[in-house]
């Protein structure tokens, strides 16, 4: 589910909800799964205030429900915020100059007198050239969380299933009532 959510947009878990240790809670796009470490790689504004909250209290909770599978994940984990280092470097190269745009605006959460996108006039609609887009990557980070628990539960009218997997302990999993 979480591999297939990086690819196809059209699946829940491309934009899974993603909770912090102040009880916030907001929809972030999935960009990256990977299996092996069991880590989720999003993109963000280290300007946001989420990245602060994480810089404070790395728990992190992801939330996906995918109806079509009738499943719902309920992800713990440990979050990070990077904005050094090849992996970060790499995600910015690989964006586009039309996504990279949205690093070049106010700060999220800025307050405006009127309703604003937070980008200049001049690059409202317009992807930005590199040139112009030398000051944004500062802003650009990465939430990289390292997953802990997996409650995975499946909806079904004969009886819905429910299992724990809680992979400190060596991936230790768990049938649960649902
Ligand atoms: C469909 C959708 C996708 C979004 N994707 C992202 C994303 O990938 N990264 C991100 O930081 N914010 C994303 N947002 C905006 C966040 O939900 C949120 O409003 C913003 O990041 C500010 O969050 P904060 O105040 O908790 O830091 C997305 C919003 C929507 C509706």
């Amino acid at each position: 589910m979480l591999a297939n959510g990086v690819v196809d947009r059209s699946r829940a878990a491309h934009t899974p909800v993603v909770g912090t240790a102040d009880g916030d809670q907001r929809i972030m796009v999935l960009r990256a799964f990977d299996s092996d470490a069991m880590t989720l790689r999003f993109h963000t504004d280290s300007r946001a205030p989420k990245c602060a909250v994480i810089e404070q209290d790395p728990a992190v909770h992801v939330l996906i429900y995918d109806r079509d599978r009738k499943v719902q994940l309920r992800l713990a984990g440990v979050g990070s915020i990077e904005t050094e280092g090849q992996q970060v470097d790499d995600a910015w190269s690989e964006a586009t100059n039309f996504a990279r745009r949205c690093y070049l605006g106010s700060a999220p959460g800025a307050p405006s007198d009127i309703p604003t996108s937070g980008l200049p006039d001049h690059l409202e609609g317009v992807a930005p050239t590199d040139e112009q887009l030398v000051e944004a990557r500062e802003n650009f980070a990465l939430l990289l969380v390292e997953i802990e628990t997996i409650d995975w539960f499946f909806l079904d009218h004969h009886g819905h299933r429910r299992a724990r997997i809680d992979l400190r302990d060596r991936g230790q999993e768990t049938w649960l009532a649902p």
